[in-house]
């Protein structure tokens, strides 16, 4: 299923939960405090995407890639962290995004994309950052935790504190990525990128994460000396660590243990396999916590999907945006919920719903079409084939079959027959129905709204209900049944239906005319109304 480029669940529309919680800057630049600035890279081209979208935006589980790095800044400083997002390729897009999940942030513009090192030397004039802490992200790898982003500043600030420390990681195949070169006592000697590296240097499997902590002043000096010597041209941020190293400073290396925390992306294989990766800690995540998911491999939760424990999640179901299920509810199969609530022990069976919610011990499904707007009371049902939008069930009322509901209210305890719509729009504008409290409506009934059925009211099967029905009351609306006796004898003689017709009456049967029945339809046909 493509997922929506854009954050908000619904279109013009902010959801909450995509917000990243990022408090106003609120560190004061007094002596003896680090201040601390977070440079996020989110202006290359990302040209191996193939994309009309810029590569930061593109959604994995419930957030862009960059949104997935925001949260991470914001969960693990909080205010204490002033966040400079460096947007270029796509700019205005990559703004407007960054104002909507994280307001706090200042944006600076490379406007053309001369390297890693011009980016973050951008960044810093735009944030006139002359001293304190510099930590640099790349917008692209969404699996860095805040736990990881912590413990890299820690190390950096160990004694006296290094000059510069970067995120490495050991990894089966490190094509493409800048190698950290090592001194003969372990020490960091240099990063070098794929496309300058020596064959031997090839060979490195320790690899850059794209993610650093600086002394900003070392590192502002530093990126005034960055050359665009290389195979790109371009400024490359990496090599700030050499310069250090040479000018004697203290250069340290994070290695992290689990390597997809540092899996960057660069096309759309990568794109999908860091997917699959971060689903599969997602999944482990809830699992440990409580969470039944049958079949881990098809079962897709976004990192802004909540579930409690011994909830039960069924194959290939997806739970999307701010979507929460609660204790002991059922989800699944085949079921798509998006910014849905699902109270503890609802069921919900093959059913694709959006901004709905789903009231405890409900059962909604199989296939069922859940619209913005539906709220289902508690231990309501809304059955197989029913599509509801902008409806409210009290308690225990039920659609069970192929209906549509819109625009609706049904009370509490009220059962909706077979085969009903509410005819909610007149062309111009929308009607509601509203039924009340244990009311029964009949199967393959019409509620032409604005309509009021009352509590306690019965309509007959087939009704087109265009009145109120007051309380209590039977409400029948549908054209009165005639039986034309021997119709069938006379117009349709000698078929297999005026054979059966004989001999339930007992009458002679015409054999030969049975195998050349006339099944066309003719006026006498439509004078018996049937269908
Ligand atoms: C970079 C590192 C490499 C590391 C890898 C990890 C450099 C020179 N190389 O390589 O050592 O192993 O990340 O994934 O830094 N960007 C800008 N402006 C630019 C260029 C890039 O903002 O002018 C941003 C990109 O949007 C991206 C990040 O910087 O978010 C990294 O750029 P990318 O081109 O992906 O670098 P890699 O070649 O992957
Ligand atoms: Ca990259």
């Amino acid at each position: 299923m493509a997922e929506r480029p854009a954050l908000s669940g619904r279109p013009g529309r902010i959801d909450p939960s995509r917000v990243v919680t990022m408090a106003p800057f609120t560190q004061a630049d007094t002596e003896g405090v680090r201040v601390r600035t977070v440079i996020v890279l989110a202006a290359g081209m990302g040209k191996r995407m193939k994309s009309d979208l810029p590569k930061v935006l593109h959604p994995v589980l419930g957030r862009t890639l960059v949104g997935h790095v925001l949260a991470t800044v914001g969960e693990a400083f909080g205010g204490d962290a002033r966040t400079v997002v460096v947007v270029g390729n796509g700019a205005e897009r990559v703004t407007s995004h960054v104002a909507e999940i994280a307001p706090e942030a200042v944006v600076a513009l490379q406007a053309e994309q001369r390297g890693t090192g011009h980016a973050v030397r951008i960044a810093l004039e735009s944030a006139k950052v002359t001293e304190g802490r510099v930590i640099v992200l790349n917008g692209d790898i969404p699996m860095l935790t805040a736990e990881t982003l912590r413990a890299l500043e820690r190390l950096h600030d160990e004694g006296d504190g290094a000059a510069a420390t970067m995120l490495t990681a050991e990894v089966d195949d490190p094509t493409g990525l800048g190698r950290i070169v090592r001194t003969v006592d372990g020490g960091v000697a240099k990063i070098v990128e794929h496309r300058d590296a020596t064959p031997e240097e090839l060979a490195i499997r320790e690899i850059n994460a794209g993610a650093y902590a600086f002394d900003g002043m070392l590192l502002q000096e530093t990126l005034a000396k960055v050359s665009t010597h290389n195979d790109q041209g371009e400024e490359y941020l990496t090599d700030v660590v050499a310069l250090l190293v040479d000018s004697g400073r203290p250069v340290r290396a994070y290695r992290t243990a689990d390597a997809d925390e540092t899996l960057g992306c660069n096309d759309r294989v990568e794109l999908a396999a860091l997917r699959a990766r971060l689903r599969d800690r997602v999944n482990e995540g809830w699992m440990r916590s409580g969470v039944s998911i049958i079949d881990p491999a098809t079962t897709w939760i976004d990192v802004t999907a909540r579930v409690e424990p011994d909830a039960v999640i069924e194959p290939n179901t997806h739970l999307r945006g701010s979507t929460t299920v609660g204790a002991g509810a059922v989800v699944g199969p085949d079921t798509s919920l998006i910014d849905t609530d699902v109270a503890a022990r609802a069921t919900v069976l093959r059913t694709h719903a959006q901004g709905a919610s789903v009231g405890e011990g409900a059962s909604v499904g199989p296939y069922a079409y859940l619209r913005p707007g539906t709220a289902l009371g508690t231990k309501a049902k809304v059955g197989t084939f029913v599509e509801t939008k902008n409806a409210q069930l009290g308690e225990g009322a039920k659609v069970p079959h192929l209906s549509y509901i819109g625009d609706a209210t049904v009370g509490e305890h009220s059962n909706v027959g077979a085969a009903t719509v509410t005819v909610n729009y007149d062309g111009v504008a929308k009607h509601r129905t509203v039924i009340g409290a244990h009311a029964r409506t009949g199967a393959d009934n019409m509620f032409v709204a604005p309509v009021e059925v009352g509590d306690g009211a019965y309509t007959a099967a087939g009704s087109v209900i265009t009145n109120d029905v007051p309380p209590g009351a039977l409400g029948v609306a549908r054209g009165k049944q005639r039986n034309i006796d021997g119709w069938v004898a006379r117009r349709r003689p000698g078929t297999a239906a005026a054979d059966a017709a004989a001999r339930a009456s007992g009458g002679p049967v015409d054999d030969e005319g049975a195998a050349s029945g006339d099944v066309r339809g003719d006026r006498a046909g439509e004078e018996a109304g049937g269908r």
